[in-house]
């Protein structure tokens, strides 16, 4: 039988932390979902190394049409429910729009509520060279920070829409050097978002903290997918870098019929479900 391994044995005895997901540059990949409740959470624990309470909760969850209406007190509530749900991931809450782009003293002031009232192991905040200096200021606070480069969906305005990145050279190296500048600042991860595999690649192969890709390479240190996307909850659109790993969706859509049906031919609920006389 195989021995698990020191990792694998510390994941199941303590919770991970932002070390130790930093600690594995070019080592065993990390696996990352995001999740936004308890239950989910509970689910996905056993099973990955890191939960991103992801601001695609505003889509996934809420129902909008972009990340931008994700507020913090959401942030909080949800963070705080997935923290409460799992034992051994390391938790990140991701930082919704607004809450840390004006200034350092605004992005620690906001983090702090996030770490203290979540009890999250770090935030990610989007975000290249011009954000080198937030990320700076928060580590050197106590606040471990992922970063995120490639596709910003907070920047989807002036973006112009959701688009994959890094298809001429001139942006190619605007994101290599965006990654590397948050690096440098101190980052212990880097999510690098829908960018052409090559330029994916460069990074993972050139900066020396955890690059987790979504649309990304499989070169990078670890992937992270929306688990809704994953496990096939929509039956619309499906961004080309998700894979389906599942067809819940479907599950839930099959047992609601059931359960329609049984209700109209009054065959539920049955007597085993029902309370008899004392
Ligand atoms: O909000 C989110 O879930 C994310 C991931 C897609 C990386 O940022």
């Amino acid at each position: 039988m195989n021995k698990p391994s020191s990792e694998a044995t510390s994941r199941r005895t303590r919770r991970l932390t932002a070390p130790d997901i930093g600690g594995r540059k070019g080592g065993e990949p990390v696996v990352c979902l995001t999740a936004y409740t308890a239950p989910m959470a509970k689910l996905l624990d056993p099973h990955v190394d890191l939960l991103l309470v992801g601001d695609s909760m505003g889509m996934a969850l809420y129902g909008m049409d972009s990340t931008l209406g994700v507020t913090l007190d959401m942030a909080i509530a949800h963070g705080a429910a997935v923290v409460r749900g799992s034992q051994h991931a390391c938790v990140i809450v991701d930082m919704p729009f607004g809450t840390y782009q004006e200034s350092p003293a605004q992005a620690f002031r906001n983090c702090a509520r996030v770490m203290t009232e979540t009890g999250c192991g770090g935030i990610k905040i989007e975000g290249g060279r011009e954000m080198a200096e937030t990320v700076r200021f928060l580590v050197e606070r106590g606040i471990p920070v992922m970063g995120h480069v490639g596709l910003k969906p907070q920047s989807v305005n002036t973006a112009g829409g959701f688009r994959s990145q890094g298809h001429d050279s001139e942006s190619a190296a605007a994101i290599v050097a965006d990654a590397h500048a948050v690096a440098e600042a101190g980052a212990f991860s880097i999510v690098v978002e829908a960018v052409v595999e090559s330029v994916a690649r460069t990074i993972a192969d050139t900066t020396p903290v955890v690059i987790i890709g979504i649309g990304a390479s499989p070169a990078c240190d670890g992937q992270v997918l929306v688990t809704e996307d994953a496990m096939g909850m929509f039956t619309e659109f499906t961004p080309k870098f998700v894979k389906r790993f599942g067809e819940i969706g479907e599950a839930i859509g099959k047992a609601a019929a059931d359960y329609a049906r049984e209700v109209r031919a009054r065959t539920f609920p049955a007597p085993k479900n029902l309370y008899g006389d004392r």
